[in-house]
């Protein structure tokens, strides 16, 4: 794992960017896999400028995202659809039906076994954009006993409906409920990127860095396993 200090937010989202920018003059046809959450919104905003400036273009790119809530409606604005299109898809030159969401109405797994088709034809991602939880989730992989390789349909610890609840009138209206891709499609990206920011995030930063051991406890932790990550983390969530 490759650990990039920066100096705050605003650093750590430019440097990221930076690298996906330079994959992207590279290889316009890129598979993106894209992550919600604040924690990207600073590298979308550097992708934005970017295509503005006419640097980059997303003409050939494809992207598909990690997970999304159970039984909310795209044009839920809580939904991470609606999320996606207001901080970037809406902003850049993607082609019409090139960015991909899982869905599911309610918690049948037959949703999650349509979205491992899906990934399954989209195939291997060149770059895949992570946040972490304040407990080491990844997407909504929560720790747990037994992680999930595949897409599956997950109840959501309550220390991330307490900590997503930010982004909801009230913690009640956050679902209980989410579809995310599992460990094995996650890591399926040839690069990954990390981001990390804050205080908030200090404890799962140290604990991935730090620990050597690899428990289900902390599935941020298994990303050690894959040869090719960056960890782009502030100061704060670096130092604590
Ligand atoms: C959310 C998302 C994750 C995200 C994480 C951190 O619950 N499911 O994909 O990475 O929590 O979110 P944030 O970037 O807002 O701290």
């Amino acid at each position: 794992m490759k650990v990039i200090v920066c100096k705050d937010y605003d650093d750590m989202s430019k440097k990221a960017a930076d690298l996906v920018i330079s994959n992207i003059i590279e290889k316009p046809q890129i598979k993106l896999g894209l992550a919600t959450g604040s924690s990207p919104v600073g590298l979308y905003q550097y992708l934005i400028k970017a295509n503005d400036e006419g640097e980059i273009s997303f003409k050939y790119a494809k992207s598909i995202n990690l997970d999304e809530y159970v039984g909310i409606d795209s044009e839920n604005e809580h939904s991470y659809k609606y999320f996606m299109k207001k901080n970037f898809f809406d902003h850049v030159s993607f082609n019409e039906g090139t960015n991909i969401l899982p869905k599911a109405k309610d918690n049948d797994e037959k949703y999650a076994k349509d979205y491992d088709k899906i990934l399954d034809e989209f195939g291997q991602r060149d770059i895949q954009i992570l946040g972490i939880g304040e407990n080491g989730h990844v997407a909504f992989n929560e720790p747990a006993d037994k992680l999930n390789r595949r897409t599956s349909i997950v109840k959501l610890a309550d220390s991330t409906i307490e900590a997503n609840s930010r982004f909801f009138a009230s913690k009640e209206d956050v679902p209980k409920y989410a579809i995310s891709m599992g460990m094995a499609d996650i890591f399926n990206a040839k690069t990954i990127i990390l981001l990390a920011n804050g205080k908030k995030k200090h404890q799962a930063v140290k604990r991935l860095l730090e620990d050597e051991s690899l428990s289900t406890d902390f599935p941020a932790g298994f990303l050690s396993l894959h040869p090719n990550v960056y960890i782009y983390v502030d100061e704060e969530a670096y130092r604590g």
